[in-house]
């Protein structure tokens, strides 16, 4: 754990300094937010993670959501090679690392800020790297696996959260499959970019997918859902 005055400082700072500093429309500039998010921290887990916890403690966070991953995904995949994957919000290519690993050749991870791009093309060559939003336009091509990890929840209005699902959804192919991670039972907002959502909030958008739902960390479920 960071020494507790830094602690203190970073809770004011997140409920009275950065919801002025990055007010934006659609609840907080995004973009901004996490270029100067990854500014700060680079490759630190701190960047991607909890700001109050250290590189190692965000570490071990990850790899828990890791295993959660590869239990859902192991159960569909036998082998990657083929299969082309969009990763939602690849932050420092954590999980780009896990399915480069797993043996994925065909991916792409999109993110609102290109300001790893450079360090991660160079760190998997045959990777693709895109900037975006996920809650604007439609995205050009069809994917068989979609991962967004630890992004809903930073989708924080409810408008831009129905639009980030409709281009997941136009983007997975028929039979494709999204793995979404954390929904929780319940909606509401935690803070000015935190929105947990609840299965609730996204299944209008996938009425005629499958949808599959497990416990994963504490009061969060990864859902697994498949497009017909
Ligand atoms: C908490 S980090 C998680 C990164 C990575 N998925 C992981 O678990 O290590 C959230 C990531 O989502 C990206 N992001 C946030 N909102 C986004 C949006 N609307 N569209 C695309 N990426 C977004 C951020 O830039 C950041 O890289």
């Amino acid at each position: 754990m960071i020494n507790p005055i830094e602690l203190i400082k970073q809770g004011l700072r997140k409920r009275f300094v950065q919801p002025w500093q990055y007010r934006g429309k659609g609840g907080y500039d995004a973009g901004r937010y996490w270029r100067e998010r990854f500014v700060k921290y680079g490759f630190s887990m701190q960047g991607v993670g909890l700001e109050g916890h250290t590189h190692a403690e965000n570490l071990q966070i990850r790899e828990k959501s890791a295993q959660i991953l590869a239990k859902v995904c192991g159960a569909e995949f036998k082998d990657f090679s083929s299969v082309r994957v969009l990763e939602i919000g690849c932050g420092n290519g954590y999980y780009s690392n896990i399915l480069e690993q797993w043996g994925a050749r065909d991916y792409t991870g999109l993110d609102i800020t290109d300001i790893l791009f450079a360090e991660l093309k160079r760190k998997f060559p045959a990777f693709r790297f895109v900037q975006g939003d996920i809650s604007e336009k439609p995205l050009p091509d069809k994917y068989d696996l979609i991962i967004m990890m630890d992004v809903i929840q930073h989708i924080v209005d409810k408008a831009k959260l129905d639009a980030a699902m409709r281009n997941v959804k136009n983007a997975m192919k028929s039979g494709g499959l999204f793995i979404i991670l954390p929904v929780t039972g319940k909606s509401y907002k935690h803070m000015f970019h935190v929105h947990q959502w609840s299965r609730d909030d996204i299944q209008e958008t996938f009425a005629d997918c499958r949808i599959e739902s497990e416990s994963a960390r504490l009061n969060e479920y990864i859902l697994k859902i498949r497009k017909p």
